[in-house]
């Protein structure tokens, strides 16, 4: 399936509980400031200012498959220079960088990401001996309550999209991609919006992407439209899986 593009400036309008996804990571990687970081999935790169702020001696690697994203990320750091490097990738892939990274982070991506075992390996190839690897995505069960009012509405809920991981399964892939210390959990986190435009334009632009795609573009407003008025309550029920692990020396 062909990568999918997002609207990136809308995306960065929106009220994202990926800024506090994002600010939970980046406490739990430890950094000391001199380390070079790899952003798996960096989207716009706010999660890339954010370590470039705590990085004065380091540099971050941003990857990511979308040019509109990327696209926004270079607009909104013109000035890192040498100590940002983007690259644009199909994470479905092995990923292979010139120079291996000090630690690894991933907020929000990898749910959109169908074979675990090959992320982790590439995360793995990527670390130094001892580096980090630091994410959060949708784990098991996210957003089921919404899977089932999209289910009311169209026969396929779509849920082929998504790869929403359990503990066990994501402990083993670690342990088999070669990482230690490796720390799992599923947590549930529920985002509130406004019933809305902001509602329709976050289930548009963060949700539903996927699913409109397969659309024609003229279904695609009143399809939102229809979803959000479903809803019972304006509540996108996250269940976030978090891990952390370190790479075998
Ligand atoms: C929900 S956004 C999260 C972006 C950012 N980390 C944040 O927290 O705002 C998911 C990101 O994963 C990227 N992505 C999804 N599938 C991908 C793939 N197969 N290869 C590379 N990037 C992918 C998307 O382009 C998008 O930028």
């Amino acid at each position: 399936m062909e990568l999918l593009e997002w609207d990136a400036r809308t995306y960065d309008t929106l009220p994202l509980p990926h800024k506090r996804w994002g600010v939970d990571v980046r406490a739990r990687l430890g950094l000391t400031g001199t380390e070079t970081v790899l952003d798996l999935g960096c989207g716009t790169g706010r999660d890339a200012q954010q370590l470039l702020a705590q990085l004065p001696g380091g540099r971050v690697v941003a990857v990511d498959g979308s040019a509109q994203m990327l696209d926004q990320l270079r607009a909104r750091l013109p000035a890192a220079g040498h100590r940002l490097v983007t690259v644009q990738a199909d994470l479905r892939e092995p990923l292979l960088l010139a120079e291996p990274v000090d630690a690894a982070c991933s907020v929000a991506t990898l749910h959109w990401l169908p074979d675990h075992e090959t992320v982790f390996r590439s995360v793995r190839n990527a670390l130094r001996p001892g580096g980090r690897f630091v994410a959060e995505a949708g784990g098991y069960g996210n957003v089921s309550g919404f899977l089932a009012t999209l289910g009311e509405v169209v026969d396929d809920d779509g849920a082929r999209f998504w790869n929403f991981a359990d503990v066990e399964e994501t402990r083993q892939r670690l342990r088999a991609a070669g990482f230690t210390e490796i720390e799992v959990d599923l947590v549930p986190d529920p985002a509130r919006l406004a019933r809305g435009a902001q509602l329709e334009a976050y289930l548009a632009t963060v949700v539903l992407g996927a699913h409109l795609r397969e659309m024609p573009p003229q279904r695609r407003r009143a399809f939102v439209h229809q979803v959000a008025e479903r809803m019972p309550e304006p509540l996108i029920d996250y269940v976030r899986l978090q891990i952390s692990a370190v790479r075998a020396r």
